[in-house]
């Protein structure tokens, strides 16, 4: 069986709010859900799926929890695990920046050791101008949430981002 770790930065509770969701609708499947604030870059290293929850802050920047704990994973090695990201942002008040962080975070995950991506997330449902963390034509690398202005979207949007997580790390028949 697969040992799941779920990570995340929240500056106002949003972030941790949906790792809260996230960890309640996997049950015994996690392993570890941790504050960035409150760990250490190994304590990563353990599972081989690591779900990594990152809000954005001050105009595309990263969570300051993250910011600080980034410098510290130079060197960690990542290769072989399967990463999947949720990210929080406001699509109407900063729409040129939406989840702008949760690209960034993979633009650094990628770095250390090449992990494979999971659980990319339909974008078409957004409504948004830019953002760093689009994929591809149609998804956003990650899981999306805002929380100022779709809140009631969360508790569906998760379920079934992690049904599409465990498909893709196999830990549930494919459909
Ligand atoms: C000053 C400020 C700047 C923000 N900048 C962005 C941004 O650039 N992109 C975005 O998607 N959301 C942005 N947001 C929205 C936050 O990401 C959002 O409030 C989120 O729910 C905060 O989550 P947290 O409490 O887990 O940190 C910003 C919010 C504030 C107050």
């Amino acid at each position: 069986m697969k040992s799941i770790g779920v990570f995340y930065g929240s500056s106002t509770g949003n972030t941790e709010m949906a790792a809260e969701k996230i960890c309640e609708q996997l049950g015994a499947f996690v392993s570890h859900s941790a504050d960035v604030s409150k760990a250490e870059p190994e304590d990563l290293l353990p599972y081989d799926i690591l779900l990594l929850g990152v809000s954005t802050w001050n105009i595309g920047e990263m969570q300051d929890d993250w910011d600080e704990f980034i410098p510290r994973m130079e060197g960690l090695d990542l290769s072989g695990k399967q990463i999947a990201f949720f990210g929080m942002g406001d699509a109407i008040g900063y729409s040129y920046n939406f989840l702008d962080a949760m690209g960034m975070l993979w633009d650094v995950v990628k770095a250390l050791g090449s992990p494979d991506l999971v659980g990319v997330w339909p974008s078409e449902e957004y409504t948004f101008d830019e953002s760093l963390a689009v994929h591809d034509d149609g998804h956003f690398i990650g899981l999306g949430l805002d929380e100022d202005n779709e809140p009631d979207l969360h508790d569906e949007r998760i379920k079934g981002w992690l049904v599409k997580v465990m498909t893709d790390c196999q830990l549930i028949p494919g459909a």
